[in-house]
């Protein structure tokens, strides 16, 4: 008789088996964009704590505070008696900050997309995703009750030609969905594209800001914020404002029907009153901070001409995120162990996080890390390069 396990021991095993078994290391974040992996002090090119938020002393300072005022948890979901009298405050600071009608904060950008597009796609209606976004968009699409296809990445075209089929009139309601800046390629959406082509066909627009936040747009807060490009926008506090959770920017409807259908916000336990203070903090601190995300794309556009000199392919990168596409697993595999020997912590990313056939080692590039760090890095690519051939 097959044994309970035995389905999940033969997937461990072929991942094993395929060079593709994931496992956690164990981490401590060191000052000076350092960190301990396994015990080993390296260079940290994968935080997406693009501003080094999360050590700031500020955000730590309010997140004290509002443990000291509210305690360390949240007593239950928003909707019972989880919605402490500061939502209200920082839901209201978000929305001037994006310049839209309100907003609404979730538990983390996972479950806002997973939920939040699970809920606005209706029976009936049809939604169309770029092929490179995130994976929690593509849950929200598998749990929508709505049709759903997704269009060539970054592609108005295909997607115009995907819409422009008789049938599709059909639907009652369309959405498009994509990331402003793409997680794994560093890649910028064409939002004036998606737009017109939204307007077009009389869609929603839904943009994920996830790696936007905090480091490009309008006050640092997004690539949507004062525009009115997207219809709905939503991203995380937990990558360039340093701590956790997630908000989605939208019009008063959209907020009160996701407060009533969204089991994401239902069915949930609210955030803790630390991160709260942090988020609080990290709002007020975002908007003085254009120096800082100045000298952070700099340093990217730097790094990436400095590494495409030497002859390694960044795909379309044009932000703090910067893949070094490889191509084959292995070799991305084997550049990701040759740069953790010289002390440089790059993971390789590979299918199915990225498609097959591009496997990559990708940089993700904070205020933390010198000018010093970065030549080395260079060096270190340079030595495997060479190496290789
Ligand atoms: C584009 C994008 N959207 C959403 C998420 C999920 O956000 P969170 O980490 O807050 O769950 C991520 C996380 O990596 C992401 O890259």
């Amino acid at each position: 008789m097959l044994n309970i396990f035995d389905p999940y021991a033969e997937a461990v095993s072929e991942y094993k088996q395929q060079q593709r078994l994931r496992q956690l290391r164990q981490i401590r974040t060191l000052p000076q964009g350092r960190i301990l992996v396994d015990g080993i002090e390296l260079v940290n090119f994968a935080s997406n704590d693009y501003l080094g938020l999360s050590q700031h002393p500020k955000l730590k300072k309010r997140a004290i505070e509002f443990i000291e005022k509210y305690g360390v948890g949240s007593p239950s979901s928003r909707l019972l008696s989880g919605n402490l009298e500061c939502y209200e405050t920082i839901e209201n600071k978000l929305a001037a900050l994006k310049g839209t009608e309100t907003a609404l904060i979730l538990a983390s950008g996972f479950q806002t997309n997973s939920t939040v597009l699970a809920a606005l796609g209706q029976k009936g209606m049809l939604l169309g995703s770029d092929r490179l976004n995130h994976n929690s968009i593509i849950q929200g699409l598998i749990s929508s009750q709505s049709a759903w296809f997704r269009y060539k990445h970054n592609d108005t075209g295909d997607l115009d030609s995907k819409l422009s089929k008789k049938t599709v009139n059909h639907y009652s309601c369309k959405w498009i969905i994509s990331e402003s800046v793409f997680s794994m390629d560093g890649d910028i959406a064409d939002l004036d594209g998606l737009r017109n082509t939204a307007s077009h066909y009389g869609a929603g627009l839904y943009i994920d800001e996830a790696h936007a936040t905090g480091v490009l747009g309008k006050n640092g807060m997004g690539l949507t914020a004062q525009n009115k490009l997207a219809d709905i926008s939503m991203g995380t506090f937990g990558k360039g404002l340093g701590s956790f959770g997630s908000y989605v920017a939208c019009s008063h409807i959209i907020r009160d029907f996701l407060i009533n259908r969204c089991p994401g916000l239902i069915y949930s336990t609210a955030l803790p009153p630390s991160v709260l203070g942090a988020i609080d903090s990290a709002l007020d601190l975002i908007p003085t901070m254009e120096n800082e995300r100045s000298r952070l794309l700099t340093n990217a556009m730097d790094l990436r001409n400095r590494i495409k000199t030497l002859g390694f392919d960044c795909a379309d990168s044009d932000t703090q995120i910067i893949p070094i596409v490889i191509g084959k697993e292995e070799t991305a595999l084997s550049l990701s162990r040759s740069l953790e020997k010289q002390g440089f912590y790059v993971p390789a990313i590979r299918p199915p996080t990225v498609p097959e056939g591009t496997a990559r080692v990708r940089i993700s590039l904070t205020l933390d890390q010198t000018k010093e760090q970065l030549s080395a890095l260079i060096e270190a690519l340079k030595s495997w390069h060479e190496k290789k051939d």
